[in-house]
């Protein structure tokens, strides 16, 4: 199933392109030679001059600007969350409102050691210093410190904080429990409060299946949804036993406009998931973002060579700046192997917070 449909991806074309090339080549060269034998160097351009459109869409070539989307292989890992087919994605991924652009490499020629540098040089800068943060488990906001490095942190200018008259929104996404401190800073902060969980079994108002219809909380109060984020678009077909979403269709879902604070650990899904905000404009709704990026792999549905894999993460960060988000704190996580290789200058995962300077 799934592989059926790869095959019309575009990304999927480029590599059959190779094949074509060398069967393009065996007529333009050999095929004249057999009927009549005179066919010359010169009467071969129409071969040659589909052997240099060819090459100029190889995907290792692109340049800035251009649209290639990394090469997808199947996930190494299946998570049921994301076991679900949806026939239209391609029409999804075409009509919405813009493509992640892809980032030129970092250097002329692919290098891991260069992509890998530049990668974490953006994920360890804060692109912005905040004179008031909410620390882990504070409601109160606090002058920052650089005593006790903290996993996290919000950004609590007054101007990037909710209006006192506007609702307050957050959501989190967590399967481990390891969203506790976020939950109860903005159910502190007297925030209304979506907890989502594919295992979770204490859905609000006891429903199965797809969980959205919770009731409108009040201030303070956390809603369990039995829901987890899907980064291709809402299936059309058949509601049944899907426990994903994309994000934009369960804050339509649910009536929000905008997320005020987003947690989110999505075991690496998150680099698709992020691209999906990105390219239906959802990440430009989310006020402030914790995440945790991980490195370790290239993540659910995302393939290539390690270069490719390095330069497309990259180019997600970028897209999410391009939203507005804003780099306030970064905070290394454990292990130090990226891509499945031992590396000195890196971690295998960081948790990230942003907060969005459009609003
Ligand atoms: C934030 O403050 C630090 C320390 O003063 C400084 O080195 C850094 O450049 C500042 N970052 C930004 C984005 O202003």
């Amino acid at each position: 199933m799934r592989r059926a449909r790869a095959l019309l991806r575009p990304e999927v074309t480029l590599l059959l392109i190779p094949p074509l090339l060398l069967l393009a080549l065996q007529l333009g060269v050999f095929a004249p030679r057999l009927p009549g034998g005179g066919a010359t160097a010169g009467e071969k351009e129409p071969g040659a001059a589909v052997a240099l459109s060819v090459m100029s869409i190889e995907p290792g070539r692109s340049s800035r600007g251009d649209r290639t989307r990394v090469p997808v292989e199947e996930s190494e890992e299946v998570t049921r969350a994301y076991e679900d087919e949806n026939e239209n994605e391609m029409h999804s991924l075409q009509d919405g409102p813009r493509m992640l652009e892809l980032q030129p490499w970092a250097q002329d020629e692919p290098s891991f050691s260069a992509e890998l540098s530049r990668i974490v040089l953006h994920i360890t800068k804060p692109q912005l210093n905040c004179s008031r943060v909410l620390s882990p488990g504070q409601v109160q906001a606090s002058h920052p410190t650089a005593a006790s490095p903290q996993p996290w942190l919000l950004c609590a200018e007054e101007w990037l904080l909710p209006a006192a008259d506007t609702p307050c929104i957050a959501y989190s996404f967590s399967m481990d429990g390891g969203d506790a401190d976020f939950l109860k800073t903005v159910s502190g902060m007297g925030c209304q409060v979506h907890s989502f969980d594919p295992s979770s079994t204490a859905a609000s108002g006891g429903r199965r299946g797809n969980s959205l219809a919770g009731r409108h909380g009040d201030g303070g109060v956390t809603s369990q949804h039995r829901m987890w984020l899907e980064w291709r678009a809402a299936r059309r077909r058949g509601h049944k036993a899907s426990v994903s979403r994309t994000l934009a269709d369960i804050m339509a879902a649910l009536g929000h406009p905008v997320v005020h604070f987003l947690y989110a650990d999505l075991l690496s899904a998150e680099w698709r998931v992020f691209q999906n905000w990105i390219e239906l404009g959802t990440s430009q709704r989310i006020h402030h973002l914790v995440a945790k990026v991980h490195l370790q792999w290239a993540g659910f549905e995302v393939g290539g060579s390690d270069e490719q894999v390095l330069r497309y993460w990259f180019s997600v960060l970028q897209g999410l700046r391009a939203s507005g988000l804003r780099l306030v704190h970064s905070s290394a996580g454990e292990g130090q192997s990226v891509l499945k290789r031992s590396v000195r200058n890196a971690r295998s995962c960081y948790t990230l917070s942003w907060v969005n300077m459009r609003h």
